[in-house]
């Protein structure tokens, strides 16, 4: 059993990193902005997700179209281990537990004092919040930099962050986000994460960023339990349908059996 910290908890992908982690047994504390605005988060969510309503807001949007990777380095009918590119992972079923390991706290992902005194006691932080509403250039590398101070001042070394398909490269060297036809607007959003990237990398954090295929990742699906993780590439079937369940699996795969360090990590269906 680990103590787990999540930042933006009360998130598409938030509430889901917290149901998984509780249902796994962890003890959780989901970091929101505004408790009030999220009283099913530590009971009624954590025993059903999914039978609720999601939070009011907008769904970051993605491209949904991408160039196929030179050489289909990830097929599924004939996916082999490749270097750098894991085997599948497979989530087992966990006891149901009740709300009781879930804490709610209120709390400010920007901000380097709130960071340290939420993340206080805990095995390992989660990043997912995210905001449309500033610039993504001042949000993202904002929270990465209150984080990193924040955690060093709680003593926790371990961040599981999410990420951005986007970001994740065509070609040796090549990110999908610096692509010909990239819509603008989606590359300024991605810039945000990239500058977030760069403090993680200046940091002593053993952090590491999951970026789930540059879809608009599925609200609605239960998941499927399996993802296969590994590598930088955008994957060849990069515009199949992924789940936030199963980006919740890998974040919290990663945060109870760290696999992967100092790295941008793709996930996928
Ligand atoms: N295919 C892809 O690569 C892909 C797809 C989707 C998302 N993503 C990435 O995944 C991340 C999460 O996305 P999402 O869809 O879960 O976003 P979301 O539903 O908008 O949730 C973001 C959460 O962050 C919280 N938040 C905002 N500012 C905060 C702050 N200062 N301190 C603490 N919490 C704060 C918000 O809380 P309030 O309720 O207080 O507003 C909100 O609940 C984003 O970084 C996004 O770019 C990637």
């Amino acid at each position: 059993m680990s103590r787990i910290v999540v930042f933006g908890a009360g998130g598409r992908a938030g509430r889901r990193v917290v149901a998984e982690a509780a249902r796994r047994g962890h003890e959780v504390t989901a970091v929101v902005r505004t408790p009030d605005r999220h009283p099913d988060l530590a009971g009624e969510w954590a025993r059903n997700p999914g039978r609720h309503p999601e939070p009011a807001g907008e769904q970051v949007r993605e491209p949904g179209r991408h160039p196929e990777p030179d050489g289909g380095q990830v097929r599924e009918s004939s996916w082999r281990p490749e270097p750098g590119v894991e085997r599948v992972r497979v989530t087992g079923r966990y006891p149901d537990v009740d709300g009781g390991r879930v804490r709610v706290v209120a709390g400010d992902v920007t901000d380097a004092g709130s960071v340290a005194e939420a993340a206080a006691g805990h095995d390992v932080a989660v990043q997912v919040a995210a905001r449309l509403d500033v610039p993504a250039r001042d949000f993202f590398p904002a929270a990465a930099r209150a984080l990193v101070d924040g955690l060093a001042g709680a003593g926790v070394s371990r961040l599981v962050a999410l990420g951005i398909g986007s970001l994740l490269e065509v070609a040796p060297g090549v990110r999908l986000v610096d692509t010909p036809g990239f819509p603008a607007d989606a590359r300024t959003f991605s810039l945000g994460h990239a500058a977030e990237l760069e403090v993680f990398e200046g940091s002593a954090l053993d952090w590491v960023v999951i970026a789930p295929p540059p879809v608009i990742l599925d609200a609605e699906s239960p998941g499927t339990g399996r993802y296969r993780v590994g590598g930088n590439r955008v994957p060849a079937e990069g515009g199949a349908a992924f789940s936030y369940a199963d980006v919740a699996r890998a974040i919290v795969d990663e945060a109870e059996r760290p696999a992967h360090h100092r790295v941008q990590v793709a996930v996928f269906t």
